[in-house]
């Protein structure tokens, strides 16, 4: 038997209905921001993450899907949006129709990450990213939405972590120092640290190894480094969480594993999800678009991963849908009467209503068991000794109340059925 590849999920009927709830929130929280929405193709150049992303990253380094195609070019499915979406911006130079672009986003994305709870191969996110301003205050905004996305969903067990990386230059200072620091300490370090001593120090910070972590525990913090104006940004960020009711962290240590950010960082992690816990991610990147090719833009975004989220939802049982109902359900008596039935469906399907039928000639009890599968909210009885009087008769599944029409009346039934 073919299965679904490791590391990717079928998203199953009875499920959709909350991944819907989740992107009309979403699409809610955005648009009242406004910001509009922007689809960009699910492969690029692989180039494009390379350069974006940074070569010695996690993600363009272990984790990319890249193949060649048939043309001998070099492809990428998408890890992520931020490139992709930067890369549109400059391509049509939506920096020419507009001094801001506030621009949303949700679909799947594809790393070749080691599958677990919470970590998937294919996986969705929603996000959003604003490009063409410097204003703190946007840094501030992302991190609201994340939340108020985050409480409209019912989620409780949240906490903010925000940081900032400052400029490259105080950050390579910061490095030096660093470096300084930790070089005595090589040889005790995991292999993987060691690597990122040379190829992304900061990273080392995100060890999960516990001597790792005790040797980082002690070492100089870039806010230390930071210079006045990076200093002065940041605090703006916070004040603007505070004023907006938003409680945060101040991780020194959150570096993220993209190298584009500049100044803020920030996570919002979950308490009730085990520990792939990020809800979401993001931050400034005030250097990218001119990585890219544009001119020099600043820019700041965050995404946020949605089978986490989900998975936190149903955790915390932070909301309940109301069962899946329909209109109506047609049951057929008799043979014969198959064509009126099906066309009688067509008809209200048209006008609006959600009907279904039997296709499977099932006996009267085994549709009526079908109608209440589907919690149909009337059942339209066709055929019978009321059928041989031309009439056809529609029951109320609520309180089992009963009425006939004549069969001509396909618009008084729609009515009655309509008005409740
Ligand atoms: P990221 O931290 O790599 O950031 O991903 C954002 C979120 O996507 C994570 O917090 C997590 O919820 C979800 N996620 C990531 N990988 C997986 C996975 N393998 N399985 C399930 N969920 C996952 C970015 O992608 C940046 N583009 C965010 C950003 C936008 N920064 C600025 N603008």
């Amino acid at each position: 038997m073919i299965k679904a590849v490791t590391g990717t999920r079928d998203i199953l009927p009875n499920d959709i209905p909350k991944w819907n709830f989740l992107l009309s929130i979403v699409e809610s929280v955005f648009t009242k921001f406004n910001y509009k929405e922007i689809r960009t193709p699910i492969f690029e150049e692989t180039s494009l993450f390379a350069r974006g992303i940074g070569e010695a990253t996690d993600i363009v380094s272990k984790e990319m899907y890249t193949f060649i195609d048939r043309s001998g070019d070099s492809v990428t499915l998408r890890p992520e949006m931020t490139a992709g979406v930067v890369r549109a911006f400059i391509e049509h130079s939506l920096d020419k129709k507009q001094n801001l672009n506030k621009l949303f986003y949700a679909g799947p994305m594809f790393r070749q990450e080691r599958p677990q709870a919470g970590r998937f191969r294919q996986f969705h996110q929603f996000g959003a990213e604003a490009l063409g301003s410097n204003d703190p205050l946007l840094d501030a905004e992302m991190i609201i939405m994340s939340y108020d996305i985050f409480n409209r969903l019912g989620l409780k067990n949240l906490i903010v972590k925000i940081n900032s990386l400052g400029v490259p230059e105080s950050r390579e200072n910061y490095k030096k120092v660093l470096r300084q620091y930790v070089e005595p300490h090589l040889n005790k370090l995991s292999s993987e640290s060691k690597k990122r001593f040379d190829t992304n120090i900061m990273r080392i910070f995100d060890s999960k190894e516990e001597n790792d972590q005790k040797i980082m525990a002690n070492a100089p913090l870039l806010i230390e480094y930071l210079d006045e104006e990076s200093l002065q940004h940041f605090e703006k960020v916070k004040q603007t969480l505070l004023s907006n009711k938003i409680p945060f962290e101040v991780d020194t240590k959150l570096v993220r594993g993209l190298d584009y950010y500049t100044h803020t960082t920030f996570e919002i992690v979950s308490g009730s999800v085990g520990s792939q816990s990020a809800l979401c991610g993001g931050g400034r990147y005030n250097l990218l678009v001119k990585e890219l090719g544009g001119s020099e833009t600043p820019g700041v975004g965050f995404a946020a991963g949605m089978e986490r989220i989900l998975l936190a939802c149903e955790n915390e049982k932070s909301f309940l849908l109301d069962d899946e109902k329909i209109d109506v359900f047609i049951v057929t008596i008799e043979k014969g009467l198959e064509k009126f039935a099906y066309q009688t469906a067509v008809d209200f399907r048209r006008k609006g209503l959600i009907v279904d039928l039997d296709y499977l000639s099932r006996s009267v009890k085994a549709q009526m068991r079908e109608a209440n599968r589907f919690n149909a909210k009337y059942v339209l009885f066709i055929g019978g000794e009321e059928f041989s009087r031309d009439e056809i008769v529609l029951k109320n599944m609520r309180n089992s109340e009963q009425k006939n029409f004549s069969k001509k009346d396909l618009d008084k039934i729609f009515e009655s059925i309509k008005e409740k």
